[in-house]
């Protein structure tokens, strides 16, 4: 196939999708991100990561992404705000702007106006909205303490001021707030080193700050997904569930009524 023909099949295709997704939603389709028959395979992985995923997520919205290890979240979260490429299918992102912190998210050795800076490049952000962001992620009294403010330097380094587990949690929370652009926030599991119920207490908080803005959180643990306007589960490569919390549990031998189950005693 000529590279003109296929460009032209694949704008058919996306005109395809379009009139489907205006058809299926009373969002327009520009205010939504649609993914159609999305697959994905790692190099030299023997199965597919992901296999023939269709979803749009719409403008506003609160989702909750859960699902056992090796489901395909990172996956799905990481093909969404480009960090990879090369999957099959369509992913049409419409314009919206992403922002996110990720599993692994760093702890960077550096001071606390650079750490929120690096939520937006690297650019410089002034000392007020620096101040304003660390009002926001409740960090402000705390930093402010220090002799050196919002210049402090973090981690261990010499002289530098270490931070607990949640303290570091909120300032990437906070470099999440440094790209005001941005109306996409997704969080693949940031909280894996908080225990269950500090983790709803985290989310609560991402989801105050959010304001309007389409919110993608993830996690393997549940507690926190109740208050999702959406609850996607994603399951050997595929989402299998997608509703609110009561919708779900409503099935009794769904995946999610199940995963509840079994980690009730974790949220007691
Ligand atoms: N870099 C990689 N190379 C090969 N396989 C991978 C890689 N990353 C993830 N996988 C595999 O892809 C599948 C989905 O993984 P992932 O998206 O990380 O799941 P989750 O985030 O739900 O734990 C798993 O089988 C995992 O082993
Ligand atoms: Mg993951």
């Amino acid at each position: 196939m000529l590279a003109d023909d296929r460009i032209t099949l694949l704008t058919d295709k996306a005109a395809a999708f379009r009139d489907d997704c205006e058809a299926n939603t009373s969002v327009p389709y520009e205010d939504s991100i649609v993914l159609k028959n999305l697959c994905y395979q790692y190099m030299q992985a023997q199965d597919y990561a992901l296999r023939n995923v269709n979803l749009t997520l719409r403008k506003g919205e609160k989702i909750a992404l859960v699902g056992e290890n090796g489901s395909g979240k990172t996956t799905l979260i990481s093909i969404l705000s480009g960090l990879l490429n090369q999957y099959e299918g369509t992913c049409e992102r419409n314009g919206f702007i992403f922002t996110s912190v990720l599993q692994d998210f760093g702890q960077y050795q550096m001071t606390v106006k650079e750490n929120i800076e690096v939520g937006c490049g690297g650019k410089e952000l002034s000392e007020e909205a620096v101040c304003d962001i660390l009002k926001k992620v409740g960090l402000y009294d705390f930093i402010l303490s220090k002799p050196d403010g919002i210049y402090t330097r973090l981690g261990q380094l010499e002289e530098g001021v270490e931070l607990s587990k949640g303290q570091w949690q909120r300032l990437a929370v906070g470099r999440l707030l440094a790209r005001p652009e941005a109306n996409v926030w997704i969080l693949d599991e940031p909280t894996a080193y908080l225990d269950p119920l500090a983790e709803i207490t985290m989310y609560r908080t991402i989801f105050d700050l959010s304001g309007d803005k389409t919110v993608l959180f993830i996690s393997h643990r549940l507690g926190f997904a109740k208050n999702a306007d959406r609850i996607l589960v994603a399951a050997h490569g595929n989402i299998v569930e997608d509703g609110t919390h009561q919708s779900l549990m409503n099935k009794k031998d769904g995946y999610y009524a199940r995963m509840y189950e079994s980690q009730r005693e974790w949220y007691a």
